[in-house]
């Protein structure tokens, strides 16, 4: 039997676009596996906070690099995407609005950076992958057969993360929660090593004006132009 080829598929976009709803769908569609790179970088930021490398909000990235070689980090493929920070559940802490607002400034890091993307290309060595993230299509996969660009206005992302928020720290506002976005977006786009930006070759899909449905639609259609064949 012949296999059937398995593609790459790079999504990168802004905080709370909908790349995460995106590529889990579509890796569900497909049968492949989803990656959600944000976590994790959401990862090595709770390490630093856990590890006191944060003193007041300053980043102490000597030591943070001095101690990159103990993160062990990986994720189980259950049907629930779980993360695993030297041997522990930490999907639901990466969440907290604490680990928001100092990833940034982690992901900023170039020796962060290096040790997260050699991991990402050996999860994606065999194709068949879904990764969402920041620099997928521009850095970890610059050759990904399918690079989508997801976008949706700071108003639509804010009231997404608010809601997703609610479930688990129904304390913050959703000013609060705007404020962190608008910054993240900044720092995102504006950072020396791997900003955020949109592959040349990337497709743009905004989530603000098409359904979770439509979206998934687009997105397979996609896939099918590059495989030449219904899927
Ligand atoms: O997707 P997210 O909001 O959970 O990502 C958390 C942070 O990680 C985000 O503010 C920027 C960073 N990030 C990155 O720099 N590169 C990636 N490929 C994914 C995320």
């Amino acid at each position: 039997m012949v296999q059937a080829k398995k593609i790459t598929i790079a999504i990168d976009g802004y905080a709370s676009s909908g790349k995460s709803t995106l590529g889990k769908d579509l890796a569900k569609a497909l049968g492949y596996i989803f990656i959600d790179s944000g976590a994790m970088y959401r990862g090595v930021a709770l390490f630093a906070l856990e590890q006191g490398l944060l003193d007041s909000g300053n980043l102490n990235v000597s030591e943070l690099v001095a101690k990159l070689p103990e993160i062990s980090l990986y994720f189980t493929m259950d049907a629930t995407q779980v993360l695993m920070l030297n041997g522990r559940d930490v999907s639901l802490e990466i969440r907290s609005s604490k680990v928001s607002e100092v990833v940034s400034a982690v992901a900023a890091v170039r020796e962060v950076r290096e040790k997260l993307v050699d991991l990402q290309r050996a999860m994606g060595s065999e194709g068949g992958v879904v990764m969402d993230g920041r620099d997928i299509g521009t850095v970890v996969f610059p050759k990904a057969e399918l690079k989508l660009f997801v976008t949706a206005d700071l108003d639509t992302r804010s009231q997404r993360r608010f809601e997703e928020m609610q479930k688990n720290q129904p304390s913050s506002t959703f000013q609060e929660v705007k404020n962190n976005l608008s910054q993240r977006d900044s720092y995102d786009t504006q950072r020396s090593i791997s900003p955020l930006s949109k592959a040349e070759d990337a497709i743009l899909i905004d989530t603000g004006s098409i359904s979770r449905e439509e979206q998934l639609k687009v997105a397979l259609e996609l896939v099918e132009t590059v495989l030449g064949h219904e899927v």
